[in-house]
């Protein structure tokens, strides 16, 4: 079997002002009046015998636990007390489940993956791999030299399935993004992992002992209650704060990677987000109340008043009750710094 393991902790900053703090991109209904996270979990479901596993922050309890009953599911929600990354939500899911061989599939809840049934093919054929003791990642065929993915060299073919993998590279600066796309043969990490429970503790034992130190200790003292899983807080406090892609796999020898059967985008920016409206032939997309007119390239989502843009061109346009955001396309990934600028002005 292959238990699935949900990341939801993620604050989203990057798709201000839809998403907020209390109420992160995950968890907006944004595709179709479903949320990513809820689509997630009905992508994962006919892996999971009825159970998975959510790790996400304390505050977001009732609506993770609305999003698991939603889809008819049961299973754990471990609850941080405070974000500490993706290499320690790895490890305590690693942690918490009892029997070290067991498969776990690690899966953001923010990508947009539509064909339901080819993931789950794909993720069953790269079981046996997974099961040999290797990290198994899926690798996307780039399309530009994003600085926003981790990227894969995709080696020889594996006897049992899969690539090896020559080299991860973790988010690149935008000179290596295009020397890596013109040496070829690179893939981007979609950031869904499979492995086994023992394989992913030895790598972090290896690579990242303090960040498995401190989960240990975090989870030695969990508190359940109902489905709720609370680590210990004091112990998860001293935890680095690292994604898994720069304390394990970049360093990481036993990593294979199964090419992405299927559509695939991480819903990170407002760029990737317009892209899941069909545009005009002008390249304008609009959602919601909008309206644009002689543009070209715009992005307008509005929710009930009406939102017009006229005579604009490579524009992001988002429309919330209580803030508005202009941007240009080539700055959505900066979306971020603005969040943090607004909180240092308090
Ligand atoms: N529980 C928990 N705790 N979840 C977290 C935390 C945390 O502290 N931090 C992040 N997550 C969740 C996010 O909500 C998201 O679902 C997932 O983990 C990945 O985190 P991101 O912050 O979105 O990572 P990224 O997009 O910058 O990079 C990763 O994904 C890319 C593909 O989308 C990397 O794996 C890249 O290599 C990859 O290309
Ligand atoms: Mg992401």
């Amino acid at each position: 079997t292959i238990q699935p393991v949900v990341l939801c902790g993620g604050s989203g900053t990057r798709l201000w002002p839809l998403s907020r703090k209390s109420f992160p991109k995950q968890f907006v209904p944004l595709i179709g009046g479903q949320s990513l996270l809820a689509l997630t979990l009905a992508r994962v479901a006919p892996l999971a015998d009825g159970r998975v596993t959510l790790v996400a922050a304390e505050e977001h309890r009732f609506m993770l636990r609305e999003a698991l009953h939603g889809q008819g599911l049961d299973g754990t929600i471990v609850l941080e007390p405070c974000a500490r990354n993706t290499a320690a939500a790895m490890a305590l899911a690693a942690l918490g489940t009892d029997d070290p061989a067991q498969l776990l599939l690690f899966c953001p809840a923010d990508h947009h993956i539509p064909d339901g049934s080819a993931f789950e093919r794909m993720v069953r054929g790269a079981a046996a791999t997974a099961n040999d003791g290797a990290i198994v990642t899926f690798g996307v065929q780039p399309s530009f030299p994003s600085t926003a993915y981790g990227y894969l060299e995709m080696g020889t073919a594996r006897p049992g399935g899969g690539h090896t993998v020559g080299r991860f590279l973790e988010k690149p600066d935008a000179g290596r993004a295009q020397e890596l796309l013109l040496a070829g043969n690179v893939l981007w990490n979609a950031g869904i992992f499979l492995c086994r429970v023992d394989v992913l503790l030895a790598a972090l034992e290896r690579h990242a002992p303090d960040i498995l130190a401190s989960c240990r200790e975090a989870m030695a003292g969990a508190r359940p209650d109902e489905e709720f899983l609370r680590p210990d807080g004091a112990a998860l406090e001293t935890c680095r704060s690292e994604s898994i892609d720069y304390a394990v796999m970049e360093r990481h020898d036993n990593l294979a990677v199964f090419p992405f059967t299927g559509q695939w985008s991480d819903v990170g920016s407002w760029n990737a987000v317009a892209q899941l409206t069909p545009a005009d032939g002008d390249g304008n997309r609009v959602v919601g109340n909008g309206v644009v007119v002689q543009g070209k390239n715009t992005f307008v989502q509005a929710s009930d008043r009406c939102v017009v843009a006229l005579g604009t061109e490579d524009l992001l346009v988002i429309d919330t009750p209580d803030a508005l955001l202009v941007a240009g396309v080539n700055a959505a990934e900066q979306v971020k710094t603005v969040v943090a600028e607004l909180e240092k002005r308090g």
